[in-house]
């Protein structure tokens, strides 16, 4: 039988959800933040787990990719790959306006968790060899489920990382959604980028970063402008 939660865990887990917030952490791309290794190691390890138990999103269909039936993937650049992602950047791109955001994240993340969903019919490589006899309509309601699924899970993995005192920030990702960037980090197709989570690590100093609210998040309407009891 599963286990019973009590009252203190669903306020527990409405504190969460509730103060999960994006917090867009910039720091200085020639200055990246020192994270001190003993307390990296420790964040890294919660991290893992995090990306380990975010694992249990729901999801509608079997994407059989790789023998793998999860429709998501996940990538995660700890703070040195990110700041050689940082320091490269310019060269690497060379159609990026100069003050680009990213090698400033880049550079004050602890981690940066790249999570890519897996379109089964709508990617160009068209692997799927039943997509002649599944109606159009099917196949784009399956893609768009395997997507919702994905969303579940970086949700998922968010509030497990705001729980354990780590800022978040879904970022759709810019040049990391980029064929010549997921080539350079070997994330091979149908892999498609749903999100790029920066990570910011509870003892990050704060006095070298600026962090910067979601345009959005004081935008809500209430409840009652988007929720509908049914009366029948
Ligand atoms: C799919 C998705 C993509 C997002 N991409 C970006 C982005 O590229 N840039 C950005 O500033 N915020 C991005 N955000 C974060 C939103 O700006 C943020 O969630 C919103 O402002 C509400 O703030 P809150 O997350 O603090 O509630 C994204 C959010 C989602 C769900």
């Amino acid at each position: 039988m599963s286990e019973m939660f009590t009252p203190e865990d669903l306020q527990t887990v409405t504190r969460v959800v509730r103060q999960r917030r994006t917090f867009k952490v910039m720091g200085n791309s020639d200055a990246p933040v020192q994270i001190d290794p003993q307390s990296a190691e420790k964040n890294r390890a919660i991290l893992l787990e995090s990306v380990k138990s975010a694992d249990s999103a729901p999801f509608h269909y079997d994407r059989q990719c790789d023998n793998v039936p999860q429709p998501w993937r996940v990538n995660i650049l700890w703070h040195e790959s990110c700041q050689k992602v940082a320091s490269n950047f310019y060269q690497w791109f060379d159609d990026v306006k100069p003050g680009n955001k990213l090698p400033s994240m880049l550079s004050a993340c602890g981690a940066c968790v790249l999570v890519s969903w897996l379109p089964q019919f709508s990617n160009s490589i068209s692997e799927d060899a039943a997509s002649e006899t599944i109606p159009k309509a099917k196949q784009i309601q399956i893609d768009q489920e395997h997507l919702a699924a994905a969303s579940a899970y970086v949700q998922n993995l968010m509030l497990l990382l705001t729980a354990a005192n780590m800022g978040t920030y879904w970022s759709s990702g810019g040049q990391f959604r980029t064929r010549a960037m997921m080539d350079r980090l070997s994330m091979a197709a149908p892999q498609q980028l749903l999100a790029a989570v920066f990570v910011e690590f509870p003892d990050t100093n704060s006095d070298e970063i600026q962090r910067v609210p979601g345009k959005l998040a004081q935008a809500r309407s209430s409840p009652d402008r988007w929720m509908n009891i049914v009366q029948l």
